[in-house]
C-alpha cells in the first residue's frame, strides 16, 4: 500500500516554496524562507529530500553528516513519515561518504528526541542556551550522534 514517504525525493529548486511552506508548518516561531533555505538545501554537501507533507536537509562535509532540519506538517505526524525522510537522508549520507551523523535538537523537543532515540542516535554533548524562545527564554540543546559506519 502506498504510503506518504513512499513519494520522497531529492528538491530541487522549483521546491524551495513547498520547502519554506513546509518549515513554517513545522517551525510557526522560526520559519525560514526561500531565500534563507536556497544555499542551505542547494550548497555544497547540501542533501534535501522532500515528501508530500514533510522534507529532510543535511549537510555532508569530509566523513560528517550534520542533520540541519527535519520537517512533518502537523497534519501528516506519527505516521512514520519523519522516520521514513530521516533513514532515506542518512542512506544518501552514507553514500556520500559520511561515516557520522550529528544534529542539535533542543532538550524539550521530546517528539523529535524519541525519533532520533529510536533511530539509533545517543547523546554527544549539550550546549547552553543554543536556542532562544518567541518568549525570549534560553533553552539548551543536545547534540545526538549516530554512527553510520556499522
Ligand atoms: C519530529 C517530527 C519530524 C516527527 O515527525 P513524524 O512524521 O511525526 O515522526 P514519525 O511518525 O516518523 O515518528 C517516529 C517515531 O518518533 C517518535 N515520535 C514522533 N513524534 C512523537 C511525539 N509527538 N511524541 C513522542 N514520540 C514521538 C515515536 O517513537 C515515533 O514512533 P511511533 O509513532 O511508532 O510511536 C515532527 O514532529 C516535526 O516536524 N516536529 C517539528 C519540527 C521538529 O522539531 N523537527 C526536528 C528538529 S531537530
Amino acid at each position: 500500500m502506498a504510503t506518504p514517504g513512499d513519494a520522497t525525493r531529492p528538491a530541487a529548486e522549483g521546491d524551495l516554496p513547498d520547502l519554506a511552506a513546509l518549515h513554517l508548518a513545522a517551525f510557526p516561531h522560526a520559519p525560514w524562507d526561500t531565500e534563507t533555505l536556497r544555499p542551505l538545501a542547494f550548497g555544497a554537501g547540501a542533501i534535501t529530500l522532500i515528501a508530500p507533507g514533510g522534507f529532510i536537509l543535511l549537510r555532508v562535509a569530509a566523513d560528517e553528516a550534520e542533520i540541519i532540519t527535519l520537517a512533518v506538517a502537523p497534519a501528516d505526524r506519527r505516521r512514520g513519515l519523519g522516520q521514513r525522510l530521516l533513514t532515506a537522508g542518512l542512506a544518501r549520507a552514507v553514500a556520500a561518504g559520511a561515516a557520522v551523523a550529528f544534529l542539535e535538537v533542543a532538550i524539550d523537543n521530546l517528539a523529535a528526541i524519541s525519533l532520533y532515540r529510536s533511530a539509533g542516535f545517543v547523546n554527544a554533548g549539550r550546549r547552553r542556551n543554543y536556542y532562544t524562545r518567541p518568549s525570549g527564554a534560553p533553552v539548551d540543546a543536545l547534540v545526538l550522534t549516530r554512527d553510520l559506519s556499522a
